[in-house]
C-alpha cells in the first residue's frame, strides 16, 4: 500500500521547489523533492509517494516521462502536472495518459493545496478500496476453507480445476456444507475475481418475481412494474452468478434459464430485445437434481446444460477430522467479534462435538460455537458451554444413529435418519435431542413427509411409521447411484 501522506515534488528551479516544500510541509505533509525525472525514480523507488506534483519540463526526460515511470513504480499514486502557460496542449496530453490533475504556472498557493488534497484522498480511496477486495479474495481463498479430510482435499482440487474456465459448475451437499464457500472460492480463483460475486436463492423467491430478479423487468410491464429493472444475469456480466437451491426452480423458470444458458442473451420482463450477457453460472442444491429430473420436476436439457461439472460436498459427519480445526477456526473468529480472549476448547467437550452427528453440517457447528464463545466463563469453551441438544446427544448414553450408507438421495437419507431417531429414542423429543435439533425442527423435517401425525405423538402411527414395514418406506437409491453423476459426467476442463 501507498503511503498515505508523501508527496514527491519535481521542478528543475531549485527555488520554484523550495516554495512548494514549505507550503505542503505547513499542510502536514511529508514532503521528498527531486530536480529531474531519473532522481524522481530512484526516489520512488525507495519510498512511493500519494502524490506526485511535477514540472512538464524538465531537463532530459520529462514530465510526461515520468508520468509512465510513476504508472509502473507506483500505480496507486496520482500524478500532478505543472505547466507554463501556452504548454495546455501537451497538459491536455498528460490528463490522457492518465495524470490526476495539472495546475498553470504562476502557481497559486490555494490551488496547489487544493489540487494536492483531491489527489491524496483519490489515493486513499484507490488504497482501501483494493485493501477491500484484498480481504475478500483472501476471505474467500481456499486457504481459509477447513478440510484437510481426503474427501475436502478432493474437492479442492476440483475447485482449482474448474476456476480458470467459464463452465457451469454443479456443487451438491447437503445444507450447510458450505456450498456457498466453495463457490465463492471458484468466483474468486477465476479471472473473473476483480468483479463482484453474485448470488440467489431460487427456494426463497416466488416465481414472478424469482423472474424479474434474474432477468430484469421494463417499466409497466406488470402491475407494480414502476421502474425498469436491471436483474441478476445484467448486473453478473462479466462476472459469477450463483443459483442457490435451483433444484427449487419452477419449470418455466427453467425453460427461461435455459435459454439465457444456450444464447448468452436474455430478455427482460415485458420487452422483445434480447441482451447479450456473458455470465458465469455456479449452481448449488440440496436436492439429487438425477431424482428431479426423473420425477419430471427437473428438465432434462436444463439439466445436461448445467452438469458440465460436478462437486459434491461430504456432510460433516463423513469428515469429522476436520472437526478440531474447524472448532478452533470458528473460536478464534467468534472470540475476536465477542473482544473475549479464549484459549480453545476443553477435550470433554470437543470429544462431545466429535461424536455428534451435525445434521446442519458445518453451519450447525459454527452457530454452536458462536454460543458456546459467548457463553464461556472459563478459559476454554467447556462442555456445558455447548448446546443442550448437543451434549445431551451424550448423555443418552447407548443411543446412537447409525448413519444409512451414501447412495441414498438427500431426502431419502434425512427421512431414514428421523425414522431411525424416533424409533430409538421413542419420543419426538428424544428423537429430536438424537439428531442435534430441537423438537420443532423434527416435528417441521417429519411432516414434510407428511407424518406430523406420528411427529406428534400419535403412538398408532408412531410405530406404523417408525416400524420396518412402513407405507412409506426410505426411498432405494437412485438407480444410477445418485447423487453422484457418473465419472465421465465429472472433469471436463
Ligand atoms: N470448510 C469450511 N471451512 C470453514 N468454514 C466453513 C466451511 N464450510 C462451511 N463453512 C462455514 O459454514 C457456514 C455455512 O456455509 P455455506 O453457507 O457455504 O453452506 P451451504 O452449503 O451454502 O448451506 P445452505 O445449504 O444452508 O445454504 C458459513 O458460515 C461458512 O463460512
Ligand atoms: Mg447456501
Amino acid at each position: 500500500m501507498v503511503e498515505s501522506n508523501r508527496v514527491l515534488v519535481v521542478d528543475d528551479e531549485p527555488r520554484q521547489l523550495e516554495i512548494l516544500r514549505t507550503i505542503l510541509k505547513r499542510e502536514g505533509y511529508e514532503v521528498d523533492a527531486a530536480t529531474t525525472t531519473e532522481g524522481a525514480v530512484t526516489q520512488l523507488r525507495d519510498a512511493p509517494a500519494s502524490v506526485i506534483l511535477t514540472d512538464l519540463k524538465l531537463p532530459g526526460r520529462d514530465g510526461i516521462d515520468l508520468l509512465e515511470e510513476a504508472a509502473r513504480l507506483a500505480p496507486e499514486s496520482c500524478v500532478i502536472i505543472m505547466t507554463a502557460h501556452g504548454t495546455i496542449d501537451t497538459a491536455v496530453e498528460a490528463m490522457k495518459k492518465g495524470a490526476f490533475d495539472y495546475l498553470t504556472k504562476p502557481l497559486v498557493r490555494d490551488t496547489v493545496v487544493l489540487a494536492v488534497r483531491r489527489a491524496m484522498e483519490k489515493t486513499r480511496l484507490l488504497s482501501e478500496n483494493s485493501d477491500l477486495k484484498k480481504q475478500l479474495v483472501d476471505r474467500f481463498s481456499l486457504a481459509n476453507v477447513i478440510g484437510d479430510h481426503g474427501k475436502m482435499q478432493e474437492v479442492f482440487r476440483m475447485v482449482m480445476k474448474v476456476a480458470p474456465s467459464a463452465s457451469t459448475v454443479v456443487i451438491y451437499g447437503e445444507s450447510g456444507t458450505g456450498k456457498e464457500l466453495i463457490a465463492r472460492a471458484i468466483h474468486y480463483n477465476s479471472p473473473r475475481a476483480s468483479r463482484p460475486f453474485h448470488a440467489i436463492n431460487c427456494a426463497a423467491i416466488p416465481e414472478p418475481l424469482l423472474e424479474s430478479e434474474l432477468f430484469g423487468h421494463e417499466k409497466g410491464s406488470f402491475t407494480g412494474a414502476i421502474a425498469r429493472k436491471i436483474g441478476l444475469f445484467e448486473q453478473a456480466s462479466g462476472s459469477t452468478l450463483l443459483l442457490d437451491e435451483v433444484g427449487d426452480l419452477g419449470l418455466a423458470l427453467q425453460g427461461k434459464l435455459l435459454r439465457a444458458l444456450q444464447e448468452k442473451e436474455i430478455r427482460r420482463v415485458g420487452s422483445t430485445a434480447s441482451i447479450p450477457v456473458d455470465v458465469r453460472i455456479l449452481a448449488a442444491t440440496n436436492k439429487n437434481l438425477t431424482r428431479l429430473m426423473q420425477e419430471g420436476r427437473f428438465r432434462e436439457d436444463l439439466y445436461y446444460r448445467l452438469n458440465v461439472l460436478t462437486i459434491f460436498l461430504p456432510p460433516l459427519r463423513e469428515r469429522t477430522t476436520d472437526i478440531p480445526r474447524l472448532v478452533d477456526h470458528f473460536i478464534a473468529r467468534h472470540a475476536a467479534l465477542a473482544g473475549k480472549a479464549l484459549r480453545g476448547i476443553d477435550r470433554q467437550a470437543l470429544s462431545v462435538l466429535m461424536a455428534f452427528s451435525w445434521p446442519g453440517n458445518v453451519r450447525q457447528l459454527e452457530s454452536a460455537i458462536e454460543r458456546a464463545v459467548l457463553l464461556a466463563e472459563g478459559p476454554a469453551v467447556a462442555l456445558a458451554d455447548l448446546p443442550q441438544e448437543i451434549h445431551e446427544d451424550g448423555a443418552d448414553g447407548d443411543v446412537a444413529l447409525e448413519i444409512p450408507d451414501t447412495g441414498m438421495s438427500f431426502e431419502a437419507l434425512e427421512k431414514a435418519l428421523l425414522q431411525q431417531a424416533l424409533r430409538k429414542g421413542g419420543n419426538v423429543s428424544r428423537a429430536a435431542r438424537l439428531l442435534g435439533m430441537t423438537r420443532r425442527t423434527f416435528q417441521y423435517r417429519a411432516e414434510k413427509f407428511r407424518l406430523s401425525r406420528a411427529a406428534q405423538g400419535d403412538p398408532q402411527l408412531l410405530s406404523e411409521w417408525s416400524g420396518a414395514d412402513s407405507e412409506e418406506p426410505p426411498a432405494p437409491p437412485a438407480p444410477d447411484g445418485a447423487p453422484r453423476a457418473p465419472d465421465r459426467e465429472r472433469v471436463k476442463v
